[in-house]
């Protein structure tokens, strides 16, 4: 766990008046216990993951701009890499999404002017096949990440699947191998993590089709893939979202067929506010939280039906806020149209916070998780010629990023609750802790969900003593619709939070729709 590196860009009231109030306030309105005893989790690094489609401005004009003053000798985006290095994606999946579902990996390798233009079902645009597999292992290096490959099994089979496996990972020797040598790539990539395909269950997948015959497609593909390279891990194709008819009957079924071979399932799920609700909006963490039960719940029942101890996790690799832009190309066959690039506001950074938070209450089996997507399309990174800006949901990703690790904590928060549609009790206090595995620090997350009041925390560590506070980090305003643009960056951006110590307890203000994230050393 490192110290937060954000530089705080404009300054709340000082955190010294906040501590003298604090010896006159009567009562505090939250109580927080953590316990270094009761945890739930080791934080895996991998759900801070990105991903990365070939949709829209995401590789071209995005992450590859080749010929712009802004880019390297690669065509990559200088200035979005240095933007990303600070958020630590632990890997970035590729290269779909529905796009993936009828893509040919063979039409994006070798000399750049052979390559074959598609069109592409999933989004009506034209695919040029400039940037492919070579192209995104040197991004991914470039950014100091982990490649995560998908495969088509929309239109592909179990055969594509395990020689893109070969092209990628096994030495020099044999035909796809061979040919990756021939382009410049004598090493092999050595890709851990392999995506089974992309939503499955979902009619407007290429090669759509029943659970039973993606289960066999996942199945054989695994197999084979495994066969060649038994070190890597593979992902099963979930539930697209809980909407789906066929959510968790969809998932048990592939599950069953597929159990001995695959190691994670996915989940995906993009937050919505149509009706403009933002304390409906602010609910999300629960929508996430009860999606993990359904899973936890489902994983288990499956492993207890086959008797198994093999472990499977949950690879969360889709999510965001995403409603405001759904639409594919107006201009059918265009060469990467700038689709679906919304712009964030301060409630969607607080909705991202909740998701970020979720992934860590549930570590024991999400275990991966990516961001949907890096740049330009529902991404924290927007891009033109001439430069590049940070969305508001680019700092919560930052501030987990940057402070979470080590062990997730169970919290025991008591705090006022609120009714959000059909949700009858919605704690104000979305909360999350990890401690380091040496338990010298922790780092805690607390999402205020009401839109007006304050809410004031009273954090207790059980089994350890607050030695000190690190550093407070806050990301608030008064108008949940505040955004980023061009012409002012700097809206929603963290500034220096408010805490203090009253003996052994931490007092924590977190200001009406506000994230707060506080780490404090712990004594050894
Ligand atoms: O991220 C955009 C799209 O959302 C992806 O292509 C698809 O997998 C999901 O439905």
């Amino acid at each position: 766990m490192s110290e937060l590196i954000v530089q705080p860009t404009t300054s709340a009231a000082p955190a010294q008046d906040f501590a003298r109030e604090g010896n006159h306030r009567k009562r505090s309105d939250a109580m927080v216990h953590l316990d270094l005893r009761r945890t739930a989790g080791k934080v895996d690094r991998r759900i801070f993951s990105g991903f990365a489609e070939h949709i829209g401005r995401v590789v071209y004009g995005g992450l590859f701009d080749p010929g712009n003053a802004l880019s390297d000798a690669a065509g990559f985006r200088k200035d979005v890499l240095d933007l990303l290095k600070p958020l630590h994606m632990a890997a970035v999946r590729y290269p779909g999404g529905n796009f993936v579902s009828n893509y040919d990996w063979r039409d994006g390798i070798g000399p750049r002017e052979q390559r074959r233009v598609r069109p592409d079902f999933a989004w009506k645009t034209l695919e040029s096949n400039r940037f492919g597999v070579d192209e995104f292992v040197a991004w991914c290096r470039a950014l100091g990440t982990d490649p995560m490959m998908v495969v088509n099994l929309g239109t592909g089979n179990a055969r594509d699947a395990a020689e893109l496996l070969e092209y990628c990972n096994l030495p020099a020797g044999t035909y796809w191998s061979d040919q990756r040598a021939a382009n410049g790539h004598p090493e092999p990539y050595g890709i851990r993590l392999w995506g089974l395909g992309n939503e499955m269950d979902g009619p407007w997948q290429a090669g759509h089709c029943p659970a039973s015959v993606y289960a066999r497609r996942a199945y054989e593909s695994a197999q084979l893939m495994k066969g060649l390279d038994p070190s890597i891990e593979v992902v099963l194709c979930g539930s697209t979202v809980p909407a789906m008819s066929t959510y968790m009957t969809w998932d048990q079924a592939v599950l069953e067929e597929c159990w001995s071979l695959v190691d994670y399932v996915s989940a995906h799920h993009y937050s919505k506010n149509p009706m403009r609700d933002t304390r409906q909006f602010l609910a999300e963490g629960v929508v996430i939280d009860e999606m993990l039960e359904d899973y936890r719940a489902l994983i288990r029942f499956v492993q207890a039906k086959k008797k198994s101890k093999k472990p499977i996790y949950v690879a969360f690799d889709e999510w965001n806020v995403w409603y405001r832009d759904e639409k594919s190309a107006e201009q059918w066959w265009s060469e990467a149209p700038p689709l679906l690039e919304e712009q964030y506001n301060l409630e969607d950074a607080l909705v991202v916070a909740q998701y970020l938070s979720s992934f860590i209450r549930n570590a024991d089996i999400v275990k991966i998780a990516c961001i949907a997507q890096v740049v330009n399309v529902i991404a924290p990174v927007l891009t033109r010629k001439n430069g590049v800006l940070a969305q508001s949901i680019y700092y919560p990703f930052l501030l987990y990023s940057q402070a979470a690790g080590g062990t997730a904590l169970s919290c025991h928060v008591r705090c006022r609750s609120y009714k959000a549609g059909n949700k009858e009790h919605v704690p104000v206090l979305d909360v999350a802790a990890t401690v380091t595995d040496a338990c010298d620090q922790a780092s805690i997350f607390l999402v205020n969900r009401d839109t007006e009041r304050a809410v004031i925390s009273d954090i207790e560590i059980g089994g350890g003593k607050i030695k000190r506070i690190l550093g407070v980090q806050e990301l608030s305003g008064d108008d949940p619709h505040a955004a980023n643009t061009w012409e002012s960056p700097g809206a929603v951006v963290p500034c220096e939070g408010k805490a203090f110590l009253s003996k052994e307890v931490l007092v924590v203000e977190a200001p009406a729709l506000s994230l707060v994230v506080v780490q404090v050393e712990l004594e050894a």
